[in-house]
């Protein structure tokens, strides 16, 4: 019973589409019909700019965190890898958007900075590394999920391996039309770096 009541409390967080609400409230704009289209923290800063960018990928990265560390608080018996899970399933296809939202990135590393910060610094050291050689934050946010399990392996933190490869199969699945633009490369690289 308490996994049911903890996977649902942490899938309608995961749905709170941050995207969505900075935009409209914030800018009137529906991120959803501009650039990628998608509903995640690299298509705000690319259609709002870094402030707007910043404040989603903070909320999306702190669904994830809050819905791992809250059974921790609250001493449920749930292991809160498990009910991160459903964060990262509500973000990906949130109720309160129409089931259309982000491919999973910010929330999953936000599971992972709630139940093992050390993985957590070295994903987000290895994303700017990956970032700065290869320009494409698709690419590197793919390739963060290897790192993850690779490091997870090295912790001998093996329920964290099963999750993070999970979070990899999501975030690769999120990312079938951009890994179609890498191919074809017409994939957007960043600029700034
Ligand atoms: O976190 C999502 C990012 O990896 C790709 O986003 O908008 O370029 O498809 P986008």
């Amino acid at each position: 019973m308490e996994y049911l009541l903890y996977s649902l409390a942490a899938y309608l967080l995961g749905s709170i589409p941050s995207g969505l609400i900075v935009g409209k409230v914030g800018y009137g704009t529906d991120i959803r019909e501009h650039g990628s289209g998608n509903l995640g923290g690299t298509n705000t800063f690319r259609v709002l700019g870094v402030k707007a960018g910043l404040i989603v990928t903070t909320a999306d990265i702190l669904k994830g965190t809050t819905a791992a560390a809250l059974p921790f608080f609250l001493g449920a018996e749930v292991i809160p890898l498990i009910i991160g899970i459903f964060a990262v399933i509500g973000h990906m296809y949130p109720v309160f958007a129409g089931f259309k939202g982000g491919k999973a990135v910010a929330t999953s590393g936000g599971v992972i900075l709630g139940v093992n910060p050390l993985v957590f610094l070295v994903l987000i050291l290895s994303f700017f590394i990956l970032l700065y050689i290869s320009k494409y934050v698709s690419l590197s946010s793919m390739v963060c999920g290897l790192v993850g399990i690779g490091a997870s392996i090295l912790l001998e933190e093996y329920g964290l391996t099963i999750v993070i490869s999970i979070f990899t199969i999501f975030v690769i699945y999120r990312h079938r039309s951009n890994i179609k633009r890498i191919i074809n490369k017409t994939e957007p690289k960043i600029t700034w770096m």
